[in-house]
């Protein structure tokens, strides 16, 4: 993939580089980017297949015409931590703001900042394919009302610093439980099955129960869990493929080695529950 050593080098100042650790967290490259398609870096992704139809993440380059070059921090926060555009929109939650709206100021103007260090791509974003009703952006409001909660997370000073860590990089900004947690008829996440397994929006894959059940991750280490999230391999060395590939790539491989350690503090610490949804069964 030629494009990737022509992204401009990140030794650039503190913020930049605080920054590029909160995208790598976020995943933000692997749906803003045609990955597959070797697409320039932020023009827009691939389309994310979902019951409601296809959704195509947009250019969040700095262009100013096509991205985000023209956004105030405040536009930034509004759309990563409200789910509201800069013009008012509700957006879909295809974009994961319903975990990112957990995520602290600081970090996400960091996030902001290493955004705009990158190249700008001057290219239209591509419409979403979504059928009616669902193409009517005002009633994301109504869904919004059942399933948004526009709270930022909050430190739980009982547990470890490393279950804080983890909590915090799942909660707020991994998004694991966006496809490891079942969703209700709204397409809202399911929290009494927080991480118990799902189905996925093409209904071909099963991401698997995260929760320390026997359906789960009972078996695994905190070293396995740490492991797979690096080099995308279960503790028999299967590869994880799939959707999860993609996670592992541009984003858990990339992360400094005590945040995976940390989300697997918080993994085996999930109270356990039985897997809400199984390979092979429809
Ligand atoms: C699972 C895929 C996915 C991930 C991961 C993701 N996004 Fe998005 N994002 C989307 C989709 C889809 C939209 C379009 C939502 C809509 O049109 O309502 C979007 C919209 C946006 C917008 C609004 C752009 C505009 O033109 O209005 C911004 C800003 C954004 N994402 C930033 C990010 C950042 C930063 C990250 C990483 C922290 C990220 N996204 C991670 C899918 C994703
Ligand atoms: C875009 C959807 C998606 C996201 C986001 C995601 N996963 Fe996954 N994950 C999957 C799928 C699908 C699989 C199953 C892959 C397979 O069948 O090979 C999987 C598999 C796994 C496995 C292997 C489990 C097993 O029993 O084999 C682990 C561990 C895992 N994910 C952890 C995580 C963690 C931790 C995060 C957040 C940092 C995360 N995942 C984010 C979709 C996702």
């Amino acid at each position: 993939m030629a494009w990737l050593l022509a992204l401009p080098a990140v030794a650039g100042p503190a913020e930049v580089e605080r920054g590029r650790r909160i995208f790598d967290a976020g995943g933000c490259l692997a749906c803003h980017t045609d990955v597959k398609a070797a697409g320039p870096p932020l023009a827009g992704g691939r389309g994310l297949k979902t019951p409601f139809g296809t959704f195509y993440a947009p250019n969040i380059s700095p262009d100013p015409d096509f991205g985000i070059g023209r956004w105030t921090d405040a536009d930034f926060l509004r759309a990563m931590q409200g789910g509201v555009s800069p013009t008012g929109a509700h957006y879909y939650p295809a974009f994961p703001y319903p975990t990112f709206t957990r995520a602290s100021d600081r970090d996400l103007l960091d996030l902001k900042e290493y955004l705009l260090a990158q190249t700008p791509v001057a290219t239209l974003s591509r419409p979403h394919e979504v059928a009616f009703p669902f193409s009517l952006r005002p009633l994301l409001w109504f869904w919004k009302l059942f399933n948004f909660r526009p709270l930022r997370w909050q430190p739980d000073p009982a547990r470890s610093e490393a279950w804080n860590r983890g909590s915090y990089l799942v909660e707020a900004l991994s998004h694991c439980g966006e496809c490891h947690t079942p969703r209700n008829l709204m397409g809202g996440l399911d929290r009494a099955r927080w991480m118990a397994g799902a189905r996925l929006g093409d209904e071909k894959s099963v991401a698997p129960n995260l929760t320390p059940h026997a359906s789960g991750l009972a078996r695994w280490t905190a070293r396995d869990i740490a492991a797979a999230l690096e080099f995308g391999l279960t503790p028999e060395d299967e590869p994880i493929g799939g959707e999860m590939d993609v996670v592992v790539t541009w984003s858990t491989s990339r992360l400094a080695p005590t945040d995976r350690a940390a989300i697997a503090t918080y993994l085996q610490e999930l109270p356990a529950l039985p897997a809400a949804a199984v390979i092979g069964r429809r």
